[in-house]
């Protein structure tokens, strides 16, 4: 591939270079796929307002997500399998996230294991959590992520059962593949993926296997979802979760005012609009579109951030001025790890860094602090 200059030009690289159960993996939504792809078609529906003449030097990204000092309004998004995607996915993903100032959030569902990305890295990351139905692992899980320094939670309220992806199941997604034949076919012609997992021991689900009594091997993620996950998750684990963590705690996977409300009394730091990237509620309506009225609703009372769709700084200024706080992205990052490691990651921040930066001054702004609905064109929600 000659120069990238765009989040594609990774997603092209990324998916020549991962073996195809992964790549799949992270590029797909559940049934239909019209969420998914809904998450980043509408924020197309948003117009930009041009301004001119205006003295747009000095120009400034930095605010504060839950009070942290971010160099943009951009964090990583917890992604299961990350170390799947490129050898010590999770560490290289956290370094990149660390150099360029923005947060990290490592998922449950990791392979690198809390204690090995903190043992890894110097800046503090956020940890999502997924509850199971042994609550004892769930205790031992947050005391991890203190010991470890995190310096916030991230619940996940929106994946106590899986919504089918199509894509993994006729791939037979496993960590690690199976050395079935279509699997060593597929391999065969990833040589750089290979030669990264050969010179790692990190290929296993890190914060599962060896932490849960009789798991020593799951490889499945909807096998151990559909056994493990605890669909009876409701407000008042919210509340146990709160108060068993003591620290800033942030809950992802809201959509609807009601909920929103909710997530405010629960007296959670912020709340993530979000639809899991489109693999849960397939029907359900885009991420953008779903943050206004959840902003109007509860945002002087907890900060709203979003997630799903965005794939370039354009989209993180929409969704600034649409009211979020703070943005997080998975699959770009995901396809930059997947193309080339830590550069890629890094690459996939400065490209969108660069993009807002622009994108911002083209609407004749400085500080990101300053945006709001006035730089867009007749928004439809
Ligand atoms: C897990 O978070 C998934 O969406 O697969």
């Amino acid at each position: 591939m000659a120069v990238i200059t765009n989040i594609e030009d990774l997603r092209i690289l990324a998916k020549k270079r991962v073996p195809r159960m992964f790549y799949d993996y992270a590029d797909s939504g559940s049934w239909t796929e019209s969420t998914y792809r809904a998450n980043q078609e509408e924020f197309g529906k948003l117009k930009l307002r041009q301004r001119v003449a205006v003295n747009i030097d000095n120009r400034s990204l930095r605010t504060k997500m839950i009070g942290e000092d971010v160099a943009m309004p951009v964090a990583l998004a917890p992604t299961g399998l990350t170390g799947m995607q490129h050898a010590d996915g999770e560490i290289l993903a956290a370094r990149a996230a660390e150099k360029l100032g923005v947060p990290f959030t490592l998922s449950t569902m990791s392979i690198c294991s809390i204690e090995d990305v903190a043992a890894h890295t110097k800046a503090p990351f956020w940890f999502q959590l997924y509850v199971m139905r042994d609550r004892d692992f769930i205790e031992r899980l947050i005391e991890r992520a203190r010991a470890a320094r995190c310096s916030a939670l991230m619940l996940t309220l929106d994946l106590q059962i899986l919504g089918q992806r199509h894509k993994d199941l006729k791939n037979g997604l496993s960590a690690p593949p199976k050395p079935t034949l279509a699997n060593m076919l597929n391999l065969a012609t990833k040589p750089r993926w290979g030669l990264g997992m050969l010179g790692t021991r990190r290929r296993h689900f890190g914060n599962i296997v060896g932490h849960v009594k009789g798991v020593a091997n799951m490889g499945s993620l909807s096998a151990w979802t559909s056994q493990q996950f605890d669909p009876r998750l409701n407000w008042g684990d919210v509340e146990w979760i709160k108060k068993r963590w003591g620290g800033k705690l942030i809950l992802k996977g809201i959509m609807d005012a009601e909920d929103a409300r909710l997530a405010a009394d629960s007296g959670a730091d912020a709340l993530i609009v979000s639809n899991h990237g489109g693999r849960q509620l397939d029907g359900a309506p885009s991420s953008i579109s779903a943050l206004p009225p959840i902003v109007d609703a509860v945002g002087s009372r907890i900060e709203v951030w979003m997630d799903g769709g965005i794939r370039s700084g354009q989209d993180v200024l929409k969704a600034v001025a649409l009211g979020a706080k703070g943005t997080l992205i998975g699959r770009p990052f995901l396809y930059g790890l997947g193309a080339m490691g830590e550069a890629g990651v890094t690459k996939c921040l400065e490209i969108i860094r660069n993009e807002l930066d622009l994108t911002m001054a083209f609407c004749g702004l400085t500080d990101i602090r300053q945006v709001n609905r006035g730089v867009l064109l007749n928004p439809p929600w």
